[in-house]
C-alpha cells in the first residue's frame, strides 16, 4: 500500500507511464466474462495496465461464461470497449489481444467446470505459466458458492498445502477476487466467507469495493495522515456533523433484475458509503500494511451504535424515483423500468444518521445517502465544523454578525479535489463577512485522468496485497449496521413510492433527518424538495 501511494497513485497521475516494478506473472481466470463489467471495467483496465506497461510480462487472461464465443470473437467483443479509455493507443492492441483467451462452460456445472481445468493447463503449457492463478468471481451472487466448491474440488489451490513448508515468497499462489454484493445479509455474508475460506486461505481472498480503488479515496489516507493540522479538529470537540453523498444520475441502467433483489441500501449503504465512513472516522494505523488499515476500518464499524428497530423510522428514509428530467430528457420511474415490478417495493435512495460510539466520534452525526436519478452526479464528504464559540463581529447597526461554520468538502468524483470554506471581511468600511473557498483540484495540481479503480485494484491482486480490499470482519460488521434497517422496511409497505421525481435530489423526507444539523449540501443549494412529473 506505501508503494502504491507513493509510486502508483501519484505517479500515474502524473505521467502514467512511469516504469513500475514487475510483479509475478499469472493466469487471470474471470468467470462472468460475457458480463457488463468485463466489458466495461475489467478488460479496458487491463488493457490500461498493458498500455502503460504495468503488466507483467506473462500475464494471461482466460474469460470463462456460458456463451459459446472463440477467442477471436472475445478480442473483437472486448476491444471497442477498450477504444472508449481515455489515451487508447491501436498499435498496443495487438500485443494486449494476444493475453486474451475464452473458454465457453457453465462455472458453476460441476461437469462443465472440467473445461476450464483442461484450458488452464493448456495455457499453462502453451505460454509457459507457472500455477499462480487469480480468479475473478464476477458473477451473479448465487453463483459465487458452487464456483468455489469447483476450483476447491478441481485442486486448483495448491498454496496452503504443498507449499506450506517452503519459502511462501517464492511459492506460486492462487488468489480469488470476489465482486460485491458480498452476501444479501449478514449470514449470507458470513456463509461465502465461510465457503472461500474451506479453499482459499484468507490472505488470498480479495473482497473488492471499488471505491477503495479511486485515487480520491486514497487520497483520503495521505490527506488525513500525511498532514498534521487536521488531526487536532478531526474529532467530536470540532466536528458538528459528517454529511457523505453518492448520488447517481443515472436510473439502473437495464440492471432492474439485479437491483430489484438490492435496493439503494444494500448496494450502495452497506458497502461503498460504509467504507468511506470508515476511512473518514478511523484512528491512524499504527502502519500501511493491509491488517494496520483495515483493523483500524473494522472498529469505526463496530462501533457504530445499532440501530433499535422502533427508532428506523428516525434515523433512516427511503426512496424511490418517479418519472422527472434528467440530463434534459423525460425519463421513466424506477416501476416503469425492465425487468422491474410495477408495484416494486424496492428503495432506489435511501439515507441514514449514524452515530459511531467511540471517543473520538460521540454525540456527532454521520449522515449517509445515495440515490438514483438525482440532480447530479456527485460523490463527496462534507466535514462540518461547530461555528465559533461565540459572534465577535457587529455590523453598523450593532448587530451581531453570525457566519456559516467553517466546512470542509472533499470531492471523490467528479471534479476531484478538496475545498475549505472560511469567513473574509470584504474590503471596504464597516465590517462585511463573507465565505470565501480554498480549493485544491486535482487535476488542476496533479495533470491527468485518475486511474481506473479497476486497474488499481487488479494490479494490487496480481501483488497480493489486501491493503484496499475489505477484510471479511469489516463486510460482516457493516451488514450488522443495516440490518435493523432492511428488516424494518421489508416488514411495512411502501405506499409512499415514488417519493421522489427523477432529477430532484430524493425525497423531502430527507431532509428533516438532520433537522438540528442544517440542511444537506447539495451543490447549487436545491433542497430535496421537488415535483413529481405526472405519469
Ligand atoms: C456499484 C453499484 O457498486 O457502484 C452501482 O452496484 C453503482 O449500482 C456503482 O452505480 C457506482 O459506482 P461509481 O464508481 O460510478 O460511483
Amino acid at each position: 500500500m506505501a508503494w502504491l501511494l507513493v509510486h502508483r497513485g501519484f505517479t500515474s497521475y502524473s505521467n502514467g507511464m512511469e516504469t513500475l516494478p514487475t510483479p509475478d506473472h499469472c493466469l487471470l481466470v474471470i468467470f462472468g466474462a460475457s458480463g457488463d463489467l468485463t466489458r466495461r471495467k475489467l478488460i479496458p483496465s487491463l488493457y490500461d495496465l498493458c498500455r502503460t506497461r504495468q503488466l507483467p510480462a506473462k500475464l494471461t487472461v482466460l474469460g470463462v461464461s456460458r456463451t459459446e464465443m472463440s477467442d477471436e470473437q472475445f478480442r473483437q467483443n472486448m476491444k471497442p470497449w477498450c477504444e472508449k479509455r481515455p489515451g487508447y493507443d491501436e498499435s498496443a492492441w495487438p500485443h494486449f489481444a494476444r493475453r486474451l483467451h475464452y473458454q465457453p462452460a457453465d462455472a458453476a456445472d460441476d461437469q462443465s467446470f472440467p473445461r476450464v481445468v483442461e484450458r488452464i493447463a493448456a495455457l499453462r503449457n502453451e505460454k509457459q505459466l507457472n500455477d499462480n492463478l487469480l480468479f475473478y468471481l464476477s458473477v451473479a451472487p448465487n453463483l459465487y458458492d458452487p464456483i468455489v466448491v469447483n476450483i476447491g474440488a478441481a485442486n486448483l489451490v495448491t498454496e496452503g498445502r504443498r507449499w506450506c513448508s517452503l519459502n511462501r515468497e517464492h511459492a506460486p499462489w492462487q488468489r480469488i477476487i470476489v465482486e460485491k454484493p458480498f452476501g444479501h445479509d449478514h449470514a449470507s455474508a458470513a456463509h461465502l466467507n465461510r465457503v472461500l475460506g474451506r479453499v482459499f486461505e484468507d490472505e488470498n481472498v480479495f473482497r473488492i469495493d471499488h471505491y477503495l480503488g479511486k485515487e480520491t479515496v486514497q487520497n483520503l489516507l495521505v490527506f488525513r495522515f500525511a498532514n498534521a493540522i487536521w488531526e487536532p479538529l478531526w474529532n467530536r470537540q470540532y466536528v458538528d456533523h459528517v454529511q457523505i453523498t453518492a448520488a447517481e444520475t443515472v436510473g439502473v441502467e437495464g440492471r432492474g433484475g439485479y437491483f430489484e433483489t438490492s435496493g439503494a441500501l444494500r448496494d450502495m449503504i452497506q458497502s461503498h458509503l460504509l467504507q468511506l465512513m470508515a476511512l473518514l472516522a478511523m484512528e491512524p494505523p499504527t502502519g500501511f500494511k493491509a491488517d494496520d488499515l483495515r483493523n483500524e476500518q473494522r472498529k469505526v464499524l463496530e462501533a457504530v451504535a445499532p440501530i433499535d428497530p422502533s427508532q428506523v423510522d428516525r434515523c433512516a428514509v427511503r426512496g424511490q424515483y418517479g418519472p422527472g428530467e434528467s440530463g434534459g430528457e423525460t425519463v421513466p420511474g424506477y416501476r416503469q423500468e425492465e425487468g422491474v415490478d410495477p408495484a416494486s417495493p424496492t428503495d432506489t435512495y435511501a439515507a441514514v444518521k449514524l452515530a459511531i460510539n467511540n471517543w473520538r466520534w460521540s454525540g456527532v452525526p454521520f449522515y449517509l445517502r445515495t440515490g438514483k436519478r438525482l440532480k447530479r452526479k456527485l460523490t463527496q464528504m462534507v466535514i462540518q465544523f461547530k461555528a465559533t464559540p461565540h459572534c465577535l463581529f457587529n455590523d453598523m447597526q450593532g448587530q451581531p454578525i453570525c457566519r456559516p461554520a467553517n466546512r470542509l468538502v472533499i470531492n471523490v468524483q467528479p471534479d476531484e479535489g478538496i475545498s475549505l470554506r472560511f469567513e473574509g471581511k470584504v474590503p471596504g468600511p464597516g465590517m462585511r463577512i463573507e465565505s470565501a473557498i480554498m480549493d485544491f483540484d486535482f487535476r488542476r495540481r496533479f495533470g491527468g485522468e485518475p486511474t481506473e479503480a479497476y486497474a488499481t485494484l487488479l494490479m494490487e491482486a496480481i501483488e497480493g496485497d489486501q491493503s484496499l480490499f475489505k477484510d471479511r470482519h469489516e463486510i460482516e460488521a457493516a451488514w450488522r449496521i443495516v440490518e435493523p434497517i432492511m428488516r424494518h422496511w421489508a416488514e411495512r409497505s411502501a405506499d409512499e413510492f415514488p417519493n421522489y421525481a427523477a432529477g430532484s435530489w430524493g425525497p423531502a423526507a430527507a431532509d428533516e433527518l438532520l433537522t438540528d444539523h442544517g440542511t444537506w449540501r447539495n451543490p447549487e443549494g436545491q433542497s430535496s424538495r421537488s415535483k413529481m412529473v405526472q405519469k
